[in-house]
């Protein structure tokens, strides 16, 4: 178990596999502490010790405590004399390792439900009041039907007489709802008491203090070597990028590998943001024609995307040997790619896509990573954009993937398709901006479809593309749901697109959620 952070004050998630543990992650940093996850099964007496967390969450998991080969909450986690919040499976996990029992429910909850405040504890104070009734969020099988020694039943529902227990004098509680999703909408309000007012956490965990750290650990890693990074246009390898520049100066050096699958002004944006305003030294390598020709004549999405990664790190490899090598790399690692997540399916997860980066790099350019980014969620990387003065254009940007454009035309790659799927897209955005709608939506984007289609405009016939437009709502990317669009909005915007891009005579809206579709088509 590694603890790369400097943080203090840590709270620990141990990991039973539940679908939502990121959530207790995100909410106990929005209380200004810092937690790390990690599974259940790399959670050890030694790692224990060594992590030295302030308090323990233990979260919900798929499994049953009841069965045989259940996950277990290992009695070092309540030796600790720190305070511990089983959650769900956590709740059950920790009640029958310190005595109590758990059993199958006939009355199995899932979805929202009522609980009744029976008792104060330390962690309802401020929160919740006896006497009340407060909505929460419930997804169990089995229930604790009997108390360890030392606890009492603070909370009650229907389906659970035991939705929340308490043992002040150790500082043990334990809930069957879920605190961390918005479904319980108090539930933010006693995570924070936990890890503020139980667990005694000052909260000092800001993007302010975490830039402080970050750049002293950025400079005692890599010391006067050369550092290299990898522009995309994205936030991550931006915010890495200055970050790492205002560590070590012009130590770094940018190369920003432009494969002409960029979307509108994107190219020139970066280079105007880093070269001419931070002045950060950045080789811009136009390689549009080298893609282009490669990219000629394909049409399977995974040939694509392997040219495209392939092609980059030939591009890449080449201007560092101009360089004369480096001795680091700078990668946009995020915290959700570091996890470890308890998968009970077993077996690596096959791959849908082939993701685009640059981490398959060839073997002679051994390089160090630094990964200044990888304790951080994508919201807390664009606070920390913020906090060092990137471009709200840069920092709010919707997520875009590394092959670009090629994977948002279904069939061949061309200069003139790309050309007609930028301006679709520029219109798109351009309305969803105007319409204050920008911030609510995770992604959105056009993509050209590779069938022409019968239309009439004026008196003619036309015979043009179909450009299908996608905009979902998501946290993380991996589930997503498409965005509920007014008609007129959405017709409005089509009409602008056949108007003014030429090339185009139908619009389409996508109204696929993922699962089972993916968010790019390709
Ligand atoms: P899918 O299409 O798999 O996309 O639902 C999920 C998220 O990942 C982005 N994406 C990529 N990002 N390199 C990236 O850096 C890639 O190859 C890539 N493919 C998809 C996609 O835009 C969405 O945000």
């Amino acid at each position: 178990m590694t603890n790369p952070s400097r943080a203090t004050e840590k709270i620990l998630i141990v990991d039973f596999g539940s679908q939502v543990t990121q959530l207790i992650a995100r909410r106990v940093r929005e209380a200004g502490v810092y937690c790390e996850i990690h599974p259940f099964n790399q959670v050890d007496a030694k790692s224990l010790e060594t992590f030295a967390p302030r308090a323990i969450i233990l979260s919900g998991g798929p499994s049953s405590v009841i069965e045989g080969q259940a996950p277990q909450a290992i009695p070092e986690i309540f030796d600790r004399k720190v305070p511990v919040l089983g959650i769900c499976y956590g709740q059950q996990a920790m009640c029958q390792t310190l005595g109590g029992l758990v059993e199958p429910d006939e009355h199995r909850e899932f979805g929202r439900a009522d609980v009744n405040i029976e008792s104060s504890c330390a962690l309802f104070s401020d929160v919740w009041q006896v006497g009340g009734q407060e909505q929460v969020w419930m997804s169990h099988g089995d229930r604790v039907t009997k108390l360890p020694p030392g606890f009492s039943a603070v909370a009650s529902s229907d389906g659970a007489p035991f939705a929340a227990i308490a043992d002040d004098a150790r500082n043990f509680y334990g809930l069957q709802f879920h605190p961390e999703v918005v479904h319980t909408p108090h539930g933010a309000a006693l995570l924070r008491r936990f890890v503020r007012d139980v667990a005694l956490c000052a909260g000092d965990w800001t993007m302010a203090s975490f830039r402080t750290t970050e750049i002293a650990k950025v400079r005692a890693q890599v010391g006067s070597a050369r550092v290299i990074c990898g522009l995309s246009g994205g936030v991550d390898s931006a915010v890495a990028a200055k970050l790492v520049h205002e560590a070590i100066g012009n130590q770094l050096t940018c190369i920003f590998v432009d494969h002409g699958l960029l979307r509108e002004g994107e190219a020139e944006e970066v280079v105007h943001t880093f070269r001419d305003r931070f002045n950060i030294p950045l080789i811009h390598v136009d390689a549009s024609s080298l893609f282009l020709q490669k990219l000629d004549g394909v049409d399977d999405p995974e040939a694509k995307r392997k040219i495209i990664g392939g092609s980059f790190i030939d591009v890449f490899d080449a201007e560092a040997t101009k360089l004369g090598g480096s001795d680091f790399l700078v990668q946009g690692t995020l915290y959700p790619d570091v996890i470890e997540s308890v998968s009970f399916t077993g077996g690596p997860s096959v791959t849908i896509k082939s993701h685009h980066n640059v981490g398959g790099l060839p073997a002679h350019m051994k390089m160090d990573l630094v990964e200044p980014l990888r304790e951080l969620f994508k919201d807390e990387v664009r606070d920390l954009g913020r906090e060092l003065g990137l471009p709200e254009e840069i920092v709010g940007r919707h997520p875009f993937p590394g092959p670009g454009l090629a994977i948002r035309m279904p069939g061949t790659v061309s200069a003139d398709k790309l050309s007609i799927l930028r301006q679709a897209d520029r219109i798109f955005i351009e309305e969803i901006r105007a319409a204050g709608l920008y911030d609510e939506i995770w992604q959105a984007l056009a993509v050209l479809l590779p069938v022409r289609t019968v239309g009439v405009m004026g008196d003619a016939r036309t015979y043009e593309y179909v450009c299908a437009l996608r905009a979902v709502t998501s946290t993380d990317g991996m589930t997503a749901d498409s965005y509920p669009f007014d008609h007129g909005f959405i017709a409005n915007v089509a009409t602008r697109i056949i108007n003014q891009v030429q090339g185009i005579n139908r619009v389409v809206y996508d109204v696929t959620s993922k699962p089972p579709g993916t968010i790019e088509w390709e």
